[in-house]
């Protein structure tokens, strides 16, 4: 195709703002998915998101409209993602930036606004939901035109769900976004924006081409690996796969299959270029996956440990940012200790594991990843708690902190910043968005965020703030372990790093919940918390002589075997933490966050 008649963009929306909806009508109108054959939310492949309506992976569909080629990419949503959002928007030159016409905007929307703006992409500003009764068109399109610098009636009106105003978007798509520019005989060149694995296919890799050509049967070559594969496929989404013999030129979307199994070896933001003539220089802005928090998980029945290494390898071949390494717990026995991009990615590949491997699961207290120097100058890094260093001898803790936007009705204020603020927060500007919309801008530690935030946001403004984040290096700060210690011996999987400030509510809350849940003993069982050898507080479970056969009246014999029988059997879901018998249900209540 002739780069001129191309025309590449992205949607960019809050949560729940109608990408999905709006997409799938440009599907139809035209005519790419027919009035029959159209499923709801076509674009959202795996079952997860279309449950929970997030789209996770990003997608690209080639969309004909009027004598032109448009190439929709699809970006995730979720601040989790944002390092594959800004890879999507490199591989477009517009971006639909869409906003709910009764909502506004909202944190997301604005985070991935800049993220566009950074990528030089122009902007075209959407609101959407306008059949809404609720809809507020004119005030939005104020403050949507006060963000971006148009006039109000530059900023479109559609309905993704009536349709109302789509074939005027298109059109605007055509006559506004920029047409690809590159070097049609330059050495091939194109950025890798997504990459997703098949079972039945292998990797399906989703590419824009910058420069050059890319070919059937070519030899190419990953530029952060010097990996070489040969394509066995190129061609184009519309809707499904539809290989090309001709290949793939300048300034188009399309995908490639080489055969390779692991989306690790076809990395999101690299670039490919062909292995007889490759480009001197990789296209800028590569970059590893970075595990940002970590937690433990342990199958709740120990026997299903190889089952659940299983699992992980899967999902592994699709999810080049999952990373994890066995660990063995005191507590919990042999699992896994395992690092995420975020809270999201987190919950995401647990319920994974939960749904689509039929695992159960115990995950413990997620934490981030610390940077701990000691006096005599040697340097740790910590993913878990039970590896802080317990000495005296620490010099310097550094923990990652994030520059974290919070957009909400201005009554809220107070009640952000007491949050916030409570969470060692250093607040960084306000604006507002409108009368009555504020923008308010946080310096936040990740490891305070990753704690129950979002949940405290939500319920101290009803719903109405929106939260997004971005890292934003690291920050010095005053942190200790906490240990939890049943009969003078730790509970690894209870161990957390948490503000000098906090240590004691944490030790307290935690002793007093294990308290409850740990059943008596024929002992007197202390319970301590403790930094270092410090104890900071302590609960008591009272000695008892439990006798199950007491509860039984009369000489039934057989209902008696039948109780014996099955205290056996709990017991076989007891752990011992030194000579204390707790049972497994303990540490997974303890560890549950409500
Ligand atoms: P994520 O994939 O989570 O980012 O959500 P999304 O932005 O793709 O939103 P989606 O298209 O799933 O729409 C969210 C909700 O809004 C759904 O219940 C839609 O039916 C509804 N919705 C989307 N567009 C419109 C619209 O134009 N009018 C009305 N009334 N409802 C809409």
């Amino acid at each position: 195709t002739d780069p001129a008649l191309i025309r590449n963009f992205c949607i960019i929306a809050h949560i729940d703002h109608g990408k999905s909806t709006l997409a799938d009508r440009m599907l139809q109108i035209t005519g790419v998915v027919d009035d029959r054959s159209m499923r709801a939310q076509y674009l959202d492949r795996m079952d997860i998101e279309r449950e929970r309506g997030i789209t996770i992976k990003s997608q690209a569909v080639r969309l004909p409209w009027d004598g032109h080629v448009l190439n929709m990419i699809d970006t995730p949503g979720h601040v989790d993602f944002t390092y594959e959002v800004s890879r999507s928007l490199q591989a477009c030159e517009g971006a639909i930036l869409l906003v709910d016409a009764a909502q506004g905007i909202e944190a997301q929307t604005l985070a991935n606004l800049y993220l566009a703006m950074n990528a030089d992409l122009h902007i075209i500003p959407v609101l959407n939901k306008i059949d809404l009764p609720a809809a507020q068109p004119e005030k939005f399109a104020e403050e949507l035109a006060g963000l971006i610098g148009c006039e109000p009636s530059d900023v479109l009106r559609v309905s993704g769900k009536t349709g109302e105003g789509v074939r005027e978007l298109l059109d605007h798509v055509v006559a506004s976004v920029p047409a690809p520019v590159g070097k049609a005989d330059a050495a091939a060149r194109a950025l890798i924006f997504d990459s997703v694995y098949d079972t039945y296919r292998g990797v399906v890799t989703y590419v824009r081409v910058i420069d050059g050509h890319l070919s059937k049967r070519e030899r190419i070559l990953m530029m952060s690996t010097s990996a070489t594969h040969e394509t066995l496929e190129i061609g184009v989404i519309s809707p499904e796969p539809k290989p090309s013999e001709l290949g793939l030129g300048v300034g188009e979307v399309g995908y490639l299959i080489t055969g390779v199994k692991d989306v690790r070896q076809s990395r999101v933001g690299d670039t490919v270029t062909s292995a007889a003539k490759p480009a001197g220089e990789m296209l800028a802005g590569y970059e590893h996956p970075k595990p940002m928090v970590f937690s433990g998980l342990y199958p709740i029945d120990g026997d299903e440990y190889p089952e659940l290494r299983e699992a992980l390898d899967k999902l592994q071949l699709n999810d080049a940012a999952l990373v994890y390494e066995p660990e063995t717990s005191a507590a919990l026995g042999f699992g896994f200790r395992v690092g995420f991009l975020g809270l999201l990615h987190m919950e995401i590949v647990r319920e994974r594991l939960e749904r689509e491997f039929g695992l159960s699961l115990i995950s413990t207290a997620p934490n981030v990843v610390y940077r701990v120097i000691m006096e005599d100058g040697s340097e740790h890094t910590v993913t878990n708690p039970s590896e802080f260093p317990s000495g005296g001898k620490i010099a310097q803790v550094f923990e990652p902190v994030t520059k974290s936007t919070i957009l909400a009705p201005a009554e809220f204020i107070g009640a952000i910043m007491e949050i916030c603020q409570g969470r060692r927060g250093q607040l960084k500007g306000m604006d507002y968005l409108s009368e009555d919309r504020v923008e308010i801008r946080y310096e936040l530690p990740l490891g305070e965020i990753i704690f129950d935030f979002f949940d405290q946001l939500k319920s101290r403004t009803r719903g109405y703030a929106s939260l997004d984040y971005e890292p934003a290096g690291e920050a010095e700060a005053d942190l200790v372990k906490v240990d939890i210690l049943l009969q003078g011996e730790a509970v690894d999987a209870f161990s957390a790093i948490v503000h000098k400030d906090k240590a004691y509510g944490y030790g307290v809350d935690m002793a007093k919940k294990l308290r409850e849940l740990i059943p008596r003993q024929q002992f007197e069982v202390p319970i301590q918390a403790a930094i270092g050898a410090r104890v900071i507080a302590r609960e008591n479970i009272r000695a008892i002589r439990k006798d199950v056969l007491a509860k039984c009246y009369g000489g039934d014999i057989s209902r008696k075997r039948k109780l014996l029988e099955k205290q056996k059997e709990g017991k076989k879901r007891m752990k011992m933490v030194g000579r204390v018998e707790v049972p497994q249900e303990a540490f997974v209540a303890a560890l549950s966050t409500d």
